[in-house]
C-alpha cells in the first residue's frame, strides 16, 4: 500500500501582512498533514509564497523597494506565520529560489516541444489583484469603473505580444479527467461549476507578459516573462525536485494527494493546472479541494472595509488552539461562514473550557488525591464502561473516512460529542460515591475515563496539537502511541507512573474580554 501523502496549501501572495483567509487554508491542510501522520502515513505538507508578478512589482513600487527585498521582507512575515500557526509543514517553497526557476523553466520547455505554445498578441481585461484574465461576459461597469464578475477586482485593458498556451485543444480530455475521476474537484458543487465553465469551451490562455520585469523570463526570449500563475502552480513540483523525476521526493509524492486552496483560485488549479500538466506529460494531482470563504461580521474581509482580522492578535488574546479549533469548528468548510469575537468565545468556552478541559482538569485531580496520582489498571470492565469505549473505538474507521473526504466539520462534532458523553459517563458513575464501598469499581472508572480521554486527545491532535499533547502528557503516552492505531490498545498507560503537573488547559473567557 502507498503510504505517503502529499498536501499543499496555496503559495500566497507576500504583497501585505498574512491575514485569517492564509491562516485558514494553512490551518486546515495541517490538520489533514498531521491526521495523515496518526495514520500513519510519510507526509510531505507544502505552503510558501508567490513572489513574482504585476501585483508585487507595483506594491514593492509604492514602497520603494526593490522587488527582492519587499518579498524577503514579506515572505518572512508568512514564514514566521507557520510557526505562530503551529503548523507542521515540511517546506516552505519561495518562487524566487533557484529550484523552482528551475522547474518552471523545464515545464515551459516542455510546453513549446508539444507545440502547446506559441506567440501571438494578447488585448483583453486583465485584474492586477487577481492576476487573471476575463473575458468580455465577465466584464461589468460599476461606477464608471470596468470591474470582473467573478472576483468583482478592478480590471484594465491590456494590449501586447504574448505567448499562448492551447488551453482549446484540452478541454476535451479534462472533461475526461473530472468524468473518470469523480473526487477530482471537491466539494462536488464546486465539481458543477467547473464542469459547467469546461463544457462552454475553453479560450487558449495567455501564458507571457512584456510589459513589465518582475517574473520567471521566457528561455530563449527575455523580452517576456512567464505569467505568473503558470509561474505559480509549477511550485507544487519544484518542491519534489522536478525536473529530477528520478528524485526520491518527486517519485513518494508525485502526485499530490491533494490541493487545499480557497474557491477564489478553483479555475487556475482545477483547469489551467491540470491543462498544463496533461501538455507536459506529468500526473495529475489526486484532488483539488476548494473551501469557502471566512467572513468577518458577515462580509467578506478587505482592506477597504477595514474588517480585516488578524490572527496574530487573536492568537495572543486567546491561543492558537483556541483559533484551530474555532475556525475549524464553526466554519463549515466547503462552504462560506462568518466569525466574530462573540462565537470565538463561546466556542472556547463551551467546547474547550467546559467540555474537553474540564473533563481531563477535573479526573486527574480527581486521581491525584484517591489514586496516589496513577491511572489504576483494571481487570473487569462492565457493559457500561465497554459501551461508553467501544461507541468510539468501533467508529474509528469511519472517522478516518470522514477526515479522507475532508469532512472536518462532522468529523468535529463526532469527536467533541465523545467527550460530552464521557464527562456525562463520570457524573453518572459518581465515582466518588464508590470509592469507600467499592473502591475497585472507582478504580474502573477512572480506567474508563482516562482512556476514552486518551482516544479523544488522539482523535483531536491534529486540531489542537499543543493541548492534546499536553494531556497525553500529562497520562505518560509515549510519543510512538499517538497514533490512530493506538485508539484500540489499552496499553497505552504505565500504571506505575504519576500523572504529571497538568495547567489549566482553556482558560475560559469573560464578557468583559
Ligand atoms: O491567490 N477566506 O494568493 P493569495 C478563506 N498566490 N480563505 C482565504 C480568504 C478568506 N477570506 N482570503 C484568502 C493567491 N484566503 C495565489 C495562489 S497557488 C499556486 C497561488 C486563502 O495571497 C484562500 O486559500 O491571494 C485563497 O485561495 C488564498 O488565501 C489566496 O491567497
Ligand atoms: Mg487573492
Amino acid at each position: 500500500m502507498n503510504k505517503n501523502f502529499y498536501i499543499t496549501t496555496p503559495i500566497y501572495y507576500p504583497s501585505g501582512k498574512p491575514h485569517m483567509g492564509h491562516a485558514y487554508s494553512s490551518i486546515i491542510a495541517d490538520i489533514f498533514a498531521r491526521f495523515k501522520r496518526l495514520e500513519g502515513y510519510k507526509v510531505l505538507f507544502l505552503t510558501g509564497t508567490d513572489e513574482h508578478g504585476l501585483k508585487i512589482q507595483r506594491e514593492a513600487e509604492k514602497n520603494n523597494k526593490n522587488p527582492q527585498i519587499f518579498c524577503d521582507e514579506l515572505s518572512a512575515k508568512f514564514k514566521d506565520l507557520t510557526k505562530i500557526l503551529n503548523l507542521s509543514n515540511d517546506d516552505f517553497i519561495r518562487t524566487t529560489e533557484t529550484r523552482h526557476y528551475k522547474s518552471v523553466e523545464e515545464i515551459w520547455n516542455r510546453l513549446v516541444k508539444s507545440g502547446d505554445i506559441y506567440l501571438d498578441k494578447y488585448s483583453g481585461w486583465y485584474s492586477v489583484s487577481d492576476e487573471a484574465y476575463y473575458d468580455k461576459d465577465e466584464i461589468k461597469e460599476v461606477n464608471g469603473k470596468k470591474i470582473s464578475t467573478i472576483s468583482g477586482s478592478s480590471v484594465d485593458w491590456v494590449e501586447e505580444e504574448s505567448y499562448f498556451f492551447r488551453l482549446s485543444a484540452w478541454s476535451e480530455k479534462l472533461l475526461k479527467y473530472y468524468k473518470d475521476n469523480n473526487d477530482f474537484i471537491l466539494p462536488s458543487s464546486r465539481r458543477n461549476e467547473v464542469i459547467n465553465f469546461v463544457e462552454k469551451g475553453l479560450k487558449d490562455l495567455s501564458v507571457s507578459r512584456t510589459s513589465f520585469s518582475w517574473g520567471i523570463p521566457v528561455p530563449k526570449n527575455k523580452k517576456h516573462v512567464i505569467y505568473v500563475w503558470l509561474d505559480a502552480l509549477t511550485n507544487y513540483i519544484s518542491a519534489l525536485n522536478f525536473p529530477n523525476t528520478n528524485d526520491i521526493n518527486y517519485k513518494k509524492f508525485w502526485p499530490a494527494d491533494v490541493h487545499i486552496i480557497g474557491k477564489d483560485i478553483l479555475r487556475f488549479h482545477a483547469i489551467y493546472w491540470p491543462a498544463f500538466l496533461l501538455a507536459a506529460k506529468i500526473p495529475l494531482p489526486k484532488r483539488v479541494f476548494g473551501h469557502g470563504w471566512i467572513l468577518s461580521d458577515d462580509k467578506k474581509m478587505s482592506k477597504s472595509l477595514g474588517n480585516i482580522l488578524d490572527p496574530i492578535e487573536i492568537i495572543n488574546n486567546y491561543g492558537i488552539d483556541q483559533l484551530r479549533y474555532y475556525l475549524v469548528k464553526e466554519v463549515s468548510l466547503g462552504n462560506d461562514g462568518s466569525i466574530s469575537m462573540e462565537n470565538l468565545k463561546n466556542c472556547i468556552n463551551n467546547d474547550l473550557a467546559n467540555n474537553y478541559g474540564n473533563l481531563c482538569q477535573r479526573v486527574f485531580s480527581f486521581i491525584k488525591k484517591n489514586c496516589s496520582n496513577k491511572i489504576p489498571k483494571v481487570k473487569n470492565l462492565t457493559d457500561i464502561d465497554n459501551k461508553l469505549l467501544d461507541q468510539l473505538k468501533n467508529n474509528v474507521p469511519n472517522l478516518i473516512k470522514l477526515m479522507n473526504n475532508q469532512d472536518l466539520n462532522e468529523f468535529i462534532k463526532t469527536v467533541v460529542s465523545y467527550s460530552f458523553d464521557t464527562n456525562k459517563y463520570f457524573n453518572d458513575s459518581e465515582p466518588w460515591s464508590v470509592k469507600k464501598k467499592n473502591p475497585e469499581r472507582m478504580q474502573t472508572i477512572l480506567f474508563t475515563t482516562c482512556e476514552q480521554i486518551k482516544n479523544i486527545s488522539i482523535l483531536l491532535n491534529s486540531i489542537i496539537p499543543k493541548s492534546t499533547n499536553k494531556v497525553l502528557e500529562t497520562m505518560n503516552v509515549k510519543k510512538d502511541n499517538i497514533s490512530i492505531s493506538q485508539i484500540n490498545s489499552l496499553e497505552c498507560f504505565d500504571h506505575n507512573k504519576e500523572l504529571k503537573e497538568l495547567n489549566i488547559l482553556f482558560n475560559k473567557i469573560e464578557d468583559d474580554n
